[in-house]
């Protein structure tokens, strides 16, 4: 089973310190929420995992971190200044404020029932375009709409590695094809943010351009997108919740030759069961198109340059077949925060004690559990007994990270434990003073085994990994 819905998410992951609303105190600012110690430890793992999986396990792509605010020209030759938009309308009834292709998934205010703008009290606009990018100003200036230092918080990654191509290619020494991957936050004015982490104005991006000759980009896009699902699959997302959707050639970005997106089932409460699934992440195929666009050679139909700003040109020199040519980019982008949601999702499960009582156990995979072993005293008014845990958990801690827990009796350690996916709790008891052995119980089965402490250690470690 998974999470019948994102709302079972959201309590759990205010619960037991995953996610918080952000502000809160303040009453809250739409759509914003901070990663409280579980989160940002399973966030962290998941960006472990895309790392290593990419940057070190491959032996063709370097990692990059770009600034956050770059020159404003990066935004203009990107396309982003002035393609970046949603289509937005106004309710003169509601006052409500839609993008116009989501009217679907957003419901008037004042008719709780109905979509934005089929109900009879929504009263739409025409629909004018509306910039995604957060704006700032950059430097001590007079006015804070001094265009001369306006700036822009990226809306993707992206692009900080488009303009460091030359840079990296210089200085790894690289061949066609190799990539650069990046992950950072990413700032978007959403018009309809929601679904809690789903959609949010601030979020997280795991990006990687892979550079190669024109011929090449389609098998390498295809062997990407096969390469991502099986990523997917490692963190435990089961087949039946993912999904590959085609793009449109309506849909496809100006830039794109062909995008697939992988999709999740966020949305299993839904009767129609294509509205269940929604994009966890993209992989296009753009071809030479930013490359070009950041390069100062390249020339229009008219044999006008079509940037006049960039000092570089960003083509590539083929010194086997002494081609100069632009590089076409495979681009697989996934989220963050879109990934935690769907590893939560999917690891979601119950299951009834033998009191009849339901528990919460979120099944992760070891490598993405916050918290690998928690050890428990049986009994925390023994000195003895909660020595010898304490000790313990000290001794584990270098390779796994370990927590001590004496708050409640055993039964709901265990629940605990259960409900924020700790693989594994080792009890120490009363008999552990006597014969140097704990109980070791597994989260998934409840099945409990004795093990000596000299060969814990090992024993956990083998199971974790
Ligand atoms: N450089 C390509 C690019 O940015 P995208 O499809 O706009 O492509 C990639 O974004 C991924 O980033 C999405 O598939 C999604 O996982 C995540 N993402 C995009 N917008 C988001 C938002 N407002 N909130 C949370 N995640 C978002």
């Amino acid at each position: 089973m998974s999470a019948p819905n994102i709302e079972t998410i959201v309590s759990l992951a205010k619960r037991r310190g995953f996610v918080f609303p952000a502000s809160e105190i303040y009453g809250g600012l739409g759509s914003s929420w901070d990663y409280g110690s579980l989160g940002v430890e399973l966030a962290n793992n998941i960006k472990k995992s895309w790392w290593r999986w990419l940057v070190h396990e491959r032996d063709d792509i370097e990692g990059l971190d770009s600034s956050i605010i770059q020159n404003r020209q990066v935004w203009k030759y990107s396309g982003h200044e002035t393609t970046f938009s949603d289509p937005l309308v106004d309710c003169r009834a509601c006052k409500g404020r839609f993008r116009l292709d989501k009217l679907q998934d957003v419901s008037c205010p004042k008719e709780q029932s109905a979509n934005a703008g089929s109900g009879k009290e929504c009263d739409l606009t025409e629909a004018r375009e509306f910039n995604l990018m957060f704006r700032t100003t950059v430097g001590a200036v007079s006015a804070e709409d001094d265009e001369s230092a306006l700036a822009y918080l990226r809306p993707e990654t992206a692009q900080g590695i488009f303009i460091n191509f030359a840079n990296v290619l210089n200085t790894s020494r690289r061949k066609l094809p190799f990539g650069i991957a990046q992950i950072g936050k990413a700032f978007r004015n959403e018009v309809t943010p929601g679904n809690f982490i789903f959609r949010t104005r601030e979020f997280e991006q795991m990006e990687m351009e892979y550079f190669c000759r024109p011929e090449d980009a389609p098998h390498i896009h295809q062997e990407f997108i096969d390469a991502f699902q099986e990523w997917f699959y490692s963190l435990g997302i089961s087949a039946e919740n993912l999904k590959l959707y085609e793009q449109t050639k309506e849909e496809l970005a100006h830039y794109a030759e062909r995008t697939v997106d992988i999709l999740y089932r966020f949305f299993p409460e839904r009767d129609d069961e294509e509205k269940q699934f929604d994009e966890l992440m993209g992989i296009a195929n753009r071809k030479d198109f930013d490359l070009k666009a950041h390069s100062k050679k390249p020339e229009d139909r008219e044999g006008k340059r079509i940037n006049t700003d960039s000092n570089e040109d960003l083509s590539y020199f083929d010194e086997a077949t002494k081609q100069r040519f632009y590089p076409y980019v495979i681009e697989p982008a996934v989220g963050v925060n879109r990934t935690l949601l769907a590893v939560l999702m999917d690891a979601y499960t119950e299951k009834t004690n033998d009191k009849n009582e339901t528990r919460v156990i979120i099944k992760l995979k070891p490598e993405l559990a916050p918290i690998k072993v928690a050890v428990l005293p049986l009994a925390k008014n023994k000195p003895e007994i909660v020595s010898m845990a304490k000790d313990l958990k000290r001794q584990l801690l270098p390779a796994m990270r370990t927590v001590y827990d004496d708050t409640g009796g055993i039964g709901k350690l265990y629940a605990r434990q259960d409900e924020i996916g700790t693989p594994f709790c080792v009890t120490v008891d009363h008999e552990s003073l006597e014969d140097n052995a704990v109980t070791v119980r597994n989260r998934d089965t409840w099945e409990q085994e004795r093990i000596n402490v000299s060969e814990l250690k090992e024993h956990l470690q083998k199971r974790l990994n």
